[in-house]
């Protein structure tokens, strides 16, 4: 298939082009740049041994998209674009909204207009809210708390409401859990700007030197270790999780929700020992207070995945923790020449 997919320079993105090179598809990726480098695309290429066609753009320029789908015609989406620190849409929930939820709207116009009505949608755990109990199951009532968890869930209710609207619409919600690790061969990897706001990524900045010690949000939950449980998967597994959603839409039509978890809860403590492991030397931490917002446990029932799509998660945290550290070793800088 031909597949055009926004924010394919991203983190999970450029996992996911990857991926789908290598099964055979032909990709076009959009993306405004604003928070990712081109470099990751020419590496995939790299990788691939074949390219994957550019366009930047950003997915609120309708004129744009319109013309990407006329000059690339292609058969399916898989969408990337989107904002999503937490901490930063609480600030600035405008440019959310604009940039998610506006940004999805005239995308799903665009696809409308040429006619491609296959969508894969990149959601979030984050949309299952507070008052769940865990392990999330997707027929469970959502509730998001912050403006990009909000901005995940209003796309899923427009998403949910254009399948009902039209039955020649597919659709796949993909609700991710927690994506670290890298490419094993080093060369791509997640390149936050700025501090990090998520855990692996922080604790490998302390582990190549750029940072002190890493911060672990509470000590003090009512978990074993007292540190919070997060269900942790390797980035090609989900980006495997793209394809198989993919592949099920060809031959099913209608709104489909899946978790992409592997159903285990890590906590921050056994993430940071199981990264000095692959390291092989100690990284610096401190006990500091709870980060408001956080949930102490939470994981992915992937049962449904599992039955529909035959995939689960196949690659261990020893895994995710030994790639991202072989991309944060070779890439000390990311993307930016060191
Ligand atoms: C966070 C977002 C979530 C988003 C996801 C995207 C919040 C509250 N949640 O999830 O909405 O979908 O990122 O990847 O921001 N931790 C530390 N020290 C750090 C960083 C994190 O102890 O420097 C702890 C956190 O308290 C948490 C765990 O590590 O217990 C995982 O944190 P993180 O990687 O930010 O993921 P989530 O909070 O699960």
């Amino acid at each position: 298939m031909r597949i055009l997919v926004t924010g394919g320079t991203g983190y999970i993105g450029s996992h996911t082009v990857l991926t789908l090179l290598e099964a055979g598809h032909d990709v076009v990726v959009v993306d405004n740049l604003v928070n990712s480098s081109p470099e990751a695309l020419r590496r995939v290429g790299e990788l691939a041994g074949r390219e994957a066609a550019f366009v930047e753009a950003d997915i609120t320029d309708e004129a744009a998209l319109d013309a990407a789908f006329s000059d690339h015609s292609p058969e399916a989406v898989i969408h990337f674009a989107g904002l999503k620190a937490v901490g930063e849409s609480v600030g600035i929930p405008l440019d959310y909204y604009h940039n998610n939820v506006a940004g999805t709207i005239s995308l799903l116009r665009s696809m409308d207009r040429h006619a491609v009505r296959t969508i894969v949608f990149s959601s979030s755990a984050t949309v299952y809210g507070e008052h769940n109990p865990t392990p999330y199951v997707e027929k469970m009532e959502i509730g998001a708390m912050n403006p990009y968890g909000r901005t995940k869930e209003q796309i899923e209710d427009i998403l949910s409401d254009l399948g009902a609207s039209d039955p020649r619409w597919r659709i796949a919600l993909l609700r991710y859990f927690n994506p670290v690790g890298a490419h094993p061969s080093g060369r791509i990897g997640e390149d936050p700007q700025g501090i990090p706001n998520n855990l692996v990524p922080f604790i490998a900045q302390v582990a190549v030197g750029r940072r002190e010690k890493l911060m672990v949000f509470g000590g003090d939950y009512d978990t074993p270790d007292g540190t919070c449980l997060r269900d942790y998967i390797h980035v090609v597994d989900l980006a495997e999780g793209h394809v198989a959603a993919l592949n099920y839409l060809t031959d099913h039509e209608g709104v489909h929700r899946w978790n992409l978890g592997s159903g285990t809860g890590t906590s921050v403590l056994e993430m940071h020992a199981a990264f000095e492991k692959a390291v092989g030397s100690p990284i610096p931490y401190e006990i500091a207070p709870r980060r408001p917002g956080d949930l102490p446990a939470f994981w992915a029932d992937p049962s449904a995945a599992l039955a529909d799509l035959g995939w689960s998660t196949v690659r261990t945290v020893e895994q995710m923790c030994e790639d991202h550290w072989r991309w944060q070793k070779n890439n000390p800088m990311g993307y930016a020449p060191s």
